[in-house]
């Protein structure tokens, strides 16, 4: 395999952090609403889901200022085309779907009237009106959203395993640490 260029680190940070983070607040929201769990466990699980998902925006909003001065690196030429094409499409859709949902969260939570136990004691202006109409439709734009997130996760983790284990192009190792 000839030399690959690979994304620079401060890419590769925020591409782990913020996937660590999805891959956890995901799974935390789908127990959190699990009919008939307790108390003690929902009201943590709420917490550190709707604080955890501020910080993804902020994440992707900071990454996405990143990436527009450090575009990413070209693939190598053994990528065809077609293949490059559905990998930036669904780049950009996780990112705008990233986006969506941590802003239709917010807006439930503002527009609900349900405090952010992290981000209120430290100012996070609140410019949303108490609205259960509104509340009511981005919760239901919320949770719309989880499957094409959920989906086009599942896609991106299969192709980078594929590139990683079967085709061993070196497209994985360009978002590794280790040269
Ligand atoms: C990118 C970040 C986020 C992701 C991936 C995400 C994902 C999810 C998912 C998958 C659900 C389950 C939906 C269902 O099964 O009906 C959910 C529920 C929920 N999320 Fe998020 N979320 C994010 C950000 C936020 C933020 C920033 C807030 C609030 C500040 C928030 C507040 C909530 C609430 C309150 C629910 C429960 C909705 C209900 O009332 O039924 N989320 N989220
Ligand atoms: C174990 C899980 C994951 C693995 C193994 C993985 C792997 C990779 C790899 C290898 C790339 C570089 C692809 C290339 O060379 O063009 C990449 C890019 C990317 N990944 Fe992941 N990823 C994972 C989870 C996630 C998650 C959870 C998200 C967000 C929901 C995500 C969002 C992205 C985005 C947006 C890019 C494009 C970066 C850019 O060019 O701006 N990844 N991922």
């Amino acid at each position: 395999m000839t030399s690959i260029a690979h994304y620079k680190p401060l890419a590769k940070a925020f591409h782990w952090l913020t996937a660590l983070l999805v891959l956890l607040t995901i799974p935390a929201a789908l127990i959190m609403l699990r009919p008939g769990i307790e108390r003690s466990l929902q009201d943590p699980l709420f917490t550190f889901h709707k604080n955890i998902g501020v910080v993804i925006f902020v994440l992707v909003a900071v990454r996405l200022a990143y990436r527009l001065v450090n575009p990413p690196p070209p693939l190598p030429d053994s990528v065809p085309t077609w293949q490059r094409h559905v990998a930036s499409l669904t780049h950009w859709l996780l990112y705008g779907l990233l986006l969506a949902m941590a802003i239709s969260g917010y807006i439930r939570v503002t527009a609900g009237g349900f405090p952010l136990e992290v981000f209120d004691p430290l100012g996070l202006p609140r410019p949303v009106p108490r609205s259960e109409a509104l509340a009511e439709t981005a919760k239901s734009i919320h949770a719309a959203l989880r499957y094409p997130l959920i989906g086009l996760i599942a896609l991106h983790i299969g192709a980078a395993l594929h590139h990683a284990l079967i085709k061993r192009d070196g497209v994985f190792q360009r978002m590794l640490f280790n040269r």
